[in-house]
């Protein structure tokens, strides 16, 4: 698919479909629109009045026009109140068009859409984003197509001047979004840490990334015992995963992104019961996706950042070698864990992958992992939890997350809630109270935190999956994160 923006007037672009969008109660018909509907012999206006269109957002009417007419089908969206009109109403109205346009088998696609706080270059990119991202659907496992499928090849973006360089940027990062999504979407027969350690490699020769990947032996020689003891029971070697981006220069920052990488959570020999969502449970390499995601956009963008990308993945099974409840696993820096809860793995795993990150001198760590049920209880399915002890880091986290157009909200770190974790025989248990699950998980964390100065950790059990279309969202993976991480390394910091 093509996408080119152009300031061709509205009045001469021809094509299978053009949408253009109106703010909620002001569906007059001024300027450009004016002119059109005069062309279109006042199609557009006559439509409106017909299916008593108001520009609430998320609405929208289209029609065909006659035929010999330079345009197929017009499609009028609403856009909701012009005081809630941001970058993330232009990309989920560009979605649900692309959507749209290509139910009506339009292979053309014209868009003309408000300009965001007088910038085009980021009405650009979020248009382009949201067309890119609203357009994905994964028919990768579907012998034969459902319906006899018209795709969008071109969309023009109309009334934004040349907008190149935008565009572009929006391409990179949905592509980093649209990877995500697919190793999200992929079963853990198709996803396995193998295939994720190939996909690494493949990320790295093509984005000019380092890489080095950790066997088993080598966890085994750095003392990783908390992410081996969660991959005893898989018949997959585990794989520990370092990519790295490095600036030509000096960078002007370092920084670490982990993600947990859990290509199949049963629980382990607390293995998940019935309706606890086991069959659910491939998208518990949500946060590594998020990594793989970010790795694939921050290749192409080349700030002047260096950034590390980890992810500890493996399995967590049953089997004669599984970890029993109640073990004792010693972490890379020493720390001694009692598992009371083999379902509580993605914390040891990510333990080991924080003493590692530590230890490269960056400037701050960020992890993201689906890591507790309790979190989605606390913020539902579209906001992720965010839990930092840097006012810092958490505010450029939540700019960050805003400019991307993904929900992030603070939890609190309750140092006091850390005695639900004390253990009488080890440093520490796994597993705390079920009340404030996701707080004690974050304290757990920050043990194997020690020499940089900001971490933060993003519980993503929530938004890493859509049970339904909404937004630049198809139902299924979302690629949660990457736009988040994007903007935070992107932009520059004091
Ligand atoms: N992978 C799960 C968390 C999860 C739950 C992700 C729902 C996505 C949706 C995690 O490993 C887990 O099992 N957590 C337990 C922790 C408990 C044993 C303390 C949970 O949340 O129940
Ligand atoms: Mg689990
Ligand atoms: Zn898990």
């Amino acid at each position: 698919m093509e996408i080119k923006s152009s300031n061709t007037p509205l009045v001469d672009w021809k094509g299978d479909g053009l949408a253009v969008g109106l703010f909620e109660e002001a569906v007059e018909l001024t300027g450009e629109l004016a002119t059109l509907d005069e062309k279109l012999a006042g199609v557009l206006k006559e439509l409106i009045a017909e299916e008593e269109f108001k520009g609430k957002a998320g609405t929208s009417i289209h029609t065909r026009l006659t035929g010999g007419s330079p345009i197929r089908k017009v499609i009028v969206v609403g856009l909701g109140k012009p005081e809630d009109f941001q970058l993330e109403t232009l990309r989920s109205t560009a979605a649900s068009i692309a959507r749209l346009g290509k139910k009506q088998k339009c292979k053309t696609l014209g868009i003309n859409l408000p300009v965001s706080n007088n910038d085009q270059a980021k009405t650009a990119q979020a248009i382009a984003e949201g067309v890119e991202l609203g357009l994905y659907e994964d028919i990768r496992f579907k012998s034969e197509p459902e319906e006899k499928v018209v795709n969008v090849e071109s969309v023009d973006l109309l009334g934004l001047g040349e907008q190149e360089a935008a565009i572009s940027r929006a391409r990179q990062i949905s592509s980093g979004v649209i990877l995500a999504r697919e190793l999200v979407n992929a079963p853990a027969n198709e996803v396995t840490p193998i295939t994720m350690a190939e996909i690494a490699q493949t990320l790295a020769s093509d984005y000019g990334l380092q890489i080095e990947i950790l066997e088993q032996e080598d966890c085994e020689k750095l003392g990783m015992g908390a992410f081996l003891g969660v991959a005893k029971a898989s018949d997959l070697p585990p794989k520990f995963i370092h990519l790295s981006y490095k600036p030509q220069g000096t960078p002007k920052r370092k920084l670490a992104i982990i993600g947990k990488g859990l290509t199949f959570d049963s629980g382990g020999l607390n293995i998940k019961g019935a309706g606890s969502g086991i069959e659910t449970m491939k998208i518990d390499m949500g946060g590594a996706a998020a990594t793989f995601g970010a790795a694939k956009a921050i290749g192409q963008l080349k700030p002047d950042v260096e950034v590390h990308f980890i992810s500890a993945v493996t399995e967590n099974m049953i089997s004669g070698h599984a970890m029993h409840p109640g073990d004792i696993l010693k972490a890379s820096n020493g720390k001694t864990i009692e598992v009371n809860n083999t379902d509580a793995e993605g914390r040891l795993t990510l333990a080991d992958a924080l003493v590692f990150a530590d230890k490269l001198g960056v400037d701050a760590i960020v992890d993201l992992a689906t890591l507790t049920g309790a979190c989605v209880v606390a913020l539902g399915d579209n906001i992720a939890g965010m839990f930092t002890p840097d006012d810092a880091l958490g505010s450029q986290l939540q700019t960050a997350a805003e400019t991307g157009g993904e929900k992030l909200w603070r939890m609190p770190m309750e140092d006091k809630y850390f005695e639900g974790l004390k253990s009488g025989i080890a440093d520490m248990k796994n597993t705390g109270p079920r009340a404030g699950g996701s707080i004690t998980a974050a304290l757990f964390l920050k043990q194997f935190v020690k020499d940089t100065p900001a971490w933060a950790h993003l519980d993503i059990a929530g938004p890493v999956w859509a049970d339904k279309e909404s937004g630049v969202n198809n139902a299924g993976a979302t690629g949660f994160g990457v736009r988040t991480l994007v903007s935070w390394v992107t932009t520059a910091v004091e």
